[in-house]
């Protein structure tokens, strides 16, 4: 990935070592690798192992040479790490082969925002790895109807670029499990979330403000969006995913504010939906907004009784607050919707409602077909214009 040494220092040790070989050696690589257990953590699960991974942190970002943090095989209880950039190298790798534990009373965290939160680093890769943020007690609080925390998104990624996730597993979030805010060029690989598919905004990977994100042959069950995609995404690829349970790969909600950055060139392919409340979905608000979707493709999706397999929906307004006339201003175009196949779990499989002061425009449809108990399932369109081409079924409204 990231060239690490100044390319004259290459050059130099090249000619030095001609005249005098084996002197210049690469530095021993175990010295740049830093044990969390080295540095105080333990494998129990229940002491407090923060302070260590804050000090391996430090090491390796301060680093002028690639390094790797290891966590090895156990349970290590963390509180809040903040890993915080800019680091002295750009190549620093989190090798998990451990399970790294929240605290169970959801109180420790509280309203903290984030559980472990990677702020403005450069060149990142995380390999391994279960995040266990034992949810369930906060869950049950903020089902009881008393008053609770917000919770804590489990891993953020904030104003960072060039991160690489892999083979990572996420276990009961108490808000989001991934967020990518303020980032170019994300890999996310092989990622598990797996939440109870009643747990309250329990979204898999969020995205916002971000660009050159990739989310590849991924399982996600959960209680909110598999896959939710917030404002100022662009040059998003989402392929080989399998989502359920869980509320789909939602676009949005996009246009809450006045002046918001818009959703350009998503393409979303190779995905299963297995038993979810949405399939593939664009939602906005219905207020003032200049926002928008454009060049969006949903391509090879298999919808296994989905209760809204195709949706856009512009009239969200929960409470029905501040959306005057219910206009959304959001404008959303050029979305294509091609080998969509599958079972509904309502009538209604494929539904375009758009907004009236901003119509959906050049929306495409192109081999579709989805049926509700056995049967061609229904199709249903507000102020949305566009083509289907191949056989469409439901019957296109466009
Ligand atoms: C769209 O995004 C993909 C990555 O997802 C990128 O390869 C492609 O160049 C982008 N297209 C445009 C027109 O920016």
């Amino acid at each position: 990935m990231a060239h690490y040494l100044p390319r004259s220092s290459l050059v130099l040790a090249q000619i030095l070592s001609m005249f005098i070989p084996l002197v210049v050696a690469s530095p021993d690589p175990a010295a740049m690798t830093y044990n969390v257990v080295s540095l105080g953590a333990k494998a129990d699960g229940t002491t407090d192992s923060t302070q260590a991974f804050v000090s391996a942190w430090t090491k390796a970002c301060g680093s002028t040479n690639p390094a790797m943090i290891y966590v090895p095989v156990g349970r290590f209880y963390l509180r809040q790490v903040v890993f915080n950039g800019p680091c002295n190298n750009n190549a620093i790798i989190m090798s998990i082969a451990g399970t790294l534990v929240a605290p169970s009373d959801y109180k420790v965290l509280g309203n903290t925002a984030n559980w472990l939160v990677f702020e403005h680093v450069d060149g990142v890769t995380i390999s391994g790895g279960i995040l266990d943020a034992q949810g369930t007690a906060l869950w049950a609080c903020k089902a009881s109807g008393n008053t609770c925390p917000a919770g804590a998104t489990t891993l953020e990624f904030s104003n960072s670029n060039n991160i690489v996730v892999s083979a990572l597993s996420s276990l009961n979030s108490q808000m989001f499990h991934i967020v990518v805010n303020g980032c170019q060029n994300v890999k996310m690989q092989g990622i598990r979330v797996t939440a109870d598919g009643n747990s309250p905004n329990t979204d898999g990977i969020h995205v916002q403000l971000s660009s050159s994100v990739t989310i590849l042959d991924s399982k996600i069950k959960t209680g909110d969006d598999c896959i939710s995609i917030g404002p100022g995404t662009t040059n998003l690829w989402v392929e080989n995913v399998e989502c359920g349970p869980g509320h789909g790969i939602s676009i949005g909600s996009l246009g809450k504010d006045q002046q918001e950055a818009g959703v350009q060139n998503v393409t979303v392919k190779t995905v299963t939906f297995t038993d979810t409340q949405n399939g593939v979905r664009i939602k906005s608000w219905g207020r003032p907004s200049n926002g928008f979707a454009r060049n969006i493709l949903f391509q090879h999706a298999i919808m296994m009784n989905v209760q809204n397999p195709i949706v856009i929906d512009q009239n969200y307004c929960p409470d029905n607050k501040g959306c005057p006339g219910q206009i959304s201003g959001v404008k959303i175009s050029d979305v294509t919707y091609q080998d969509i196949h599958g079972t509904s779990a309502t009538e209604i499989a494929m539904k375009f409602d758009c907004s009236s002061g901003n119509p959906c425009s050049n929306i495409k449809l192109e081999d579709v077909k989805l049926t509700y108990n056995n049967q061609a399932a229904q199709a249903s369109c507000n102020h949305a214009a566009g083509i289907s081409t191949g056989f469409v079924q439901p019957t296109s409204c466009l």
